[in-house]
């Protein structure tokens, strides 16, 4: 099968190709043009070869990339394309573990078929400046698969109403947990959760000390299933109360899970930018979906509106009167990427409740 993406034309052949990861790989070409630093890249599995020839042909200034997939016949058309595109690029043919213990690239980029959890390991190893990780494997890191989610990640995700959010900071938790055994840090440039996966762009700097600083925003989620009151314990050795301090009903723990930001505003909107300007096919919805990550606030969860109101037994109104109410009595609140009815607030849970009820009329 031929396809058109960006500005290349690929023939998939048998290798992998899946279209609906297109808005998913305009993403990290529109990230590849805003990492000035970046200047070498490596697809880890690449199968058809689809996005590190887009790399190569469509980021502005001149990125050394590797494509690589353990699959021979692969390789052949990984080969076959990149010669039909012009594109210059090394073919690798190795095990993903193998080749990242032997060399480091500036940008490393894994997307695995399900968890990308026995590969975390050596993408950390092998990532210079930065590193792009996908994750389909959503019911385990979510909470839905308890026991696989456990197994993989060694945490404890539960399954909330805010379960998009829950299942990538269960992942970005895993990810730093195994960047600061090398003494170093992530930084989360751009994360987002779109239909059936997760997908993380973290920065990379060196250093005990940050090292250090990252560890703090490690930590658990307390949740109340209740009346959904939720709050944060920091660090890894925390007690949590067995009571919910609102409606002293018991409460659940999720975790070890990230706590801190999800984003680099600054960068989302250079990101935005550059798919503004470039040839991207999925760029609407690209556009549309990154204004949504740069704007939502930094809390770490967030509200379903309709969960609220069939808890409350109460009509829900639109989601601009409600963040518009809100913020009147002085709470910050924003739309979130994760959920068309969902919003993040800082607002305690008893002020959300009245909030809808009222607004119900
Ligand atoms: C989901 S596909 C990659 C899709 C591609 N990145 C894209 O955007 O179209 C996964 C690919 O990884 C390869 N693969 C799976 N496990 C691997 C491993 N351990 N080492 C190297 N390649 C691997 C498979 O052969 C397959 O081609
Ligand atoms: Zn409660």
């Amino acid at each position: 099968m031929m396809v058109k993406e960006g500005r290349v034309s690929i023939e998939t052949g048998n290798a992998f190709y899946n279209p609906r990861m297109e808005m998913n790989r305009d993403i990290t070409v529109a990230c590849l043009e805003a990492l000035p630093e970046i200047s070498d890249y490596i697809d880890v599995m690449s199968a058809s070869g689809i996005r590190g020839i887009r790399v190569k042909k469509e980021v502005s200034r001149d990125i050394r990339v590797t494509s690589n997939d353990w699959d021979e016949p692969a390789c052949e058309i990984i080969k076959n394309n990149a010669e039909a595109n012009g594109a210059c690029l090394e073919v690798s043919n190795c095990g993903a573990n193998t080749l990242l213990s032997q060399r480091s690239f500036d940008f490393v980029d894994i997307d695995p078929f399900g968890t990308p959890a026995p590969y975390i390991n050596s993408v950390c190893w092998a990532s210079k400046r930065a590193m792009g990780i996908t994750a389909t494997d959503t019911a385990p890191l979510c909470g839905a698969h308890l026991k696989s989610g456990i197994r993989t990640y060694a945490a404890y995700p539960l399954k909330t109403e805010y379960y998009p959010e829950m299942g990538l900071r269960i992942l970005l938790g895993k990810v730093a947990r195994e960047e600061a055994k090398y003494d170093r840090a992530l930084k989360p440039l751009l994360c987002h959760t779109t239909e059936h996966y997760i997908r993380l762009y973290l920065g990379v700097s060196h250093g005990r000390a940050e090292a250090d600083a990252m560890m703090k925003d490690i930590g658990f989620i307390v949740h109340c299933f209740k009346c959904k009151n939720r709050f944060e314990l920091k660090g890894l050795a925390v007690q949590a109360t067995e009571t919910c301090p609102v409606c002293g009903a018991p409460v659940r723990v999720a975790g070890p899970l990230w706590l801190g930001m999800t984003k680099d505003r600054a960068f989302v909107e250079k990101v935005i930018g550059v798919l503004e300007a470039g040839q991207f096919n999925k760029k609407e919805r690209a556009i549309r979906m990154l204004s949504l990550v740069r704007d939502e606030l930094d809390t770490s969860t967030f509200y379903d509106h309709h969960a609220i109101c069939r808890d409350l037994k109460a009509t829900p109104t639109d989601i601009p009167t409600l963040l518009g109410d809100l913020k009147r009595q002085g709470y910050a609140a924003s739309r979130t990427h994760y959920m068309g009815v969902g919003f993040k607030t800082d607002a305690p849970i008893n002020v959300i409740r009245g909030t809808v009820l009222r607004l119900s009329g």
